[in-house]
Formats: C-alpha cells, structure tokens, sequence
C-alpha cells in the first residue's frame, strides 16, 4: 500500500480546489532555468542542474498526490544537449545517477513505476545500467508512472519510428494500413497516452523538441518560475489551470 505524502502548505491548500473528476491523466514538464538560475546567483551551472533534482521531486510527489495522475514525464536531456560542455553533461550524467540511486525506495514506496524514452544507447555506460536497474527494481509499481526523457529529440523520435514503419512494411503492400495509430505505436512512447497537459518553466514559449507528434492537442502550461524553484504547489496551480480550459479538439463542442 503506497504512502500519502503530506505537501507544502500552500500546496495542500490548492489540492483543496481541485475537481478530481477532471484530472490529466498525463503531464509532460519541460524543467528549464537551472543554468539562469544558477547564474543569478554567481553560480557554476551544475549547481542549478544540483538544485532541480529537488524540484523534481517536488513535482513527482505533488503529481502523486494527485492520485489520478497516472503519468508524469519529465524531458530531463535532449539529443541537442550533448552539445554542451563535456564537464557539465558529465555532472548532469552523475546528478541523474545519484537521483536514481537515492530516488529508488521513495518510487518503491510509492508503488511509481520508472521508465524512459529516448536513445538510452548513447548515455554513459554507468548511468544507462543505474537506469535499467530501476527501471527493472520498480517493473511491478502500477500506480504512476515517471518517464525520463534521456537523450531524446521529437524529431529523432520520428524518424525512428518512420524506419520501423518502413522496415516493416513490404513492398507491394497496401500502405493504407499505415494511418495514425499505426505510426502512434512506433513511437518510443508506446506504453503512455498523449499529454493533456505540458507545462515549462522558465517562461520560455518553446516546444524544444519534445514530443513533437504527442501534444498536437495538449494544453501548455508556460510558467516563469526557473525550475529549480519549481515547487509543489506549482503543479498544482498548472493543473487548476488547466480544468479551467474547455478542449475542444477542432471541433466545436465540449468533449470532456
Ligand atoms: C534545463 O536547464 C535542464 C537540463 C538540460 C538538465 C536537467 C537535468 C536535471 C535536473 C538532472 C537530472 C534529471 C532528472 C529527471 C533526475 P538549462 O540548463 O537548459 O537552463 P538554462 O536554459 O537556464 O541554461
């Protein structure tokens, strides 16, 4: 039986506005900031990567308490963020190894399930093993579950998924059974439903990349607030923000 973790205050006060017939079943978060963040304060960029694994488990516990969030996927590191100095992909490599480590019994007693997108094949030996573990020590947790976007592009993720289609599919074959939900299924997020909700901090108005063919529909949830400020209650307040939305999916009536 998993634990109910008390939140902050402020967050337990919000959880009290919530209409839990209208939760999203999946949110997506773009944690970005740490490198401004740790700037403003004169510090080395790692420090900011250091201080967001605090916000993210700030934002798995609030997701958790939730309950009905069954899916929390975080874009932890991009293809395009191998570019990046070697010393701070080594430290940002290092930071998710210990995360990994020290998270393990928190996702155990929280019946969360680990997984991960993404080309694990390019991250370093020692952390694609850490990731595999726990992936593996958490297989049976069925309440939620946190998906790492490791090494992981919306684009590289397409085109990934057009070689199985293609690989797949025979010459001379009748290519009409190649429709949306087929190429849906090539995707590395087979496993997951699409986000209803994507929120990114920082303030940024980008998608970077990330899930380029998932959030055609999603509701984007911009906050200012650099991710290693990100608290609990800040998932909370995107989610009240959310229910407020009326999605209509191209059409013209409520669908929900
Ligand atoms: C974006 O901030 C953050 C990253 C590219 C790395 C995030 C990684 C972690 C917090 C560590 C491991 C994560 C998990 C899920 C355990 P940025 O560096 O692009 O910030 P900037 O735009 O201000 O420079």
């Amino acid at each position: 039986m998993a634990k109910v973790e008390r939140l902050s205050d402020r967050a337990e006060e919000l959880l009290k506005e919530v209409n839990r017939d209208k939760i999203p079943r999946h949110i997506a978060i773009i944690m970005d900031g740490n490198g401004r963040w740790a700037k403003k304060r004169y510090l080395r960029r790692v420090s900011g990567h250091r201080k967001g694994l605090e916000a993210v488990r700030q934002a798995v516990r609030a997701a958790k308490r939730l309950d009905k969030v069954r899916f929390l996927t975080l874009y932890a590191f991009s293809i395009e963020n191998w570019k990046r100095p070697p010393n701070e992909v080594s430290a940002i490599m290092t930071l998710l190894e210990d995360y990994l480590c020290k998270e393990e019994r928190e996702m155990l007693d929280n019946d969360i399930r680990l997984r991960y997108i993404g080309r694990i094949e390019d991250l370093p030996e020692s952390t694609r093993a850490e990731l595999l573990r726990v992936a593996k020590s958490t297989e049976h947790c069925e309440s939620m579950m946190l998906t790492l976007a490791l090494s992981y592009s919306g684009r590289a993720e397409i085109v990934d998924a057009v070689r199985k289609v293609v690989a797949e599919t025979i010459e001379g074959k009748d290519h009409s059974m190649i429709d949306e939900e087929c190429f849906s299924s090539k995707l590395y997020t087979d496993f997951m439903p699409e986000p209803e909700l994507l929120i990114r901090t920082s303030g940024e108005m980008r998608i970077s990349n990330f899930m380029l063919w998932q959030i055609a529909y999603t509701e984007l949830f911009i906050h200012p607030v650099l991710w290693p400020d990100f608290k609990d209650y800040h998932l909370i307040e995107a989610v009240i923000d959310y229910q407020k939305r009326e999605r209509r999916f191209g059409g013209i009536e409520q669908v929900e």
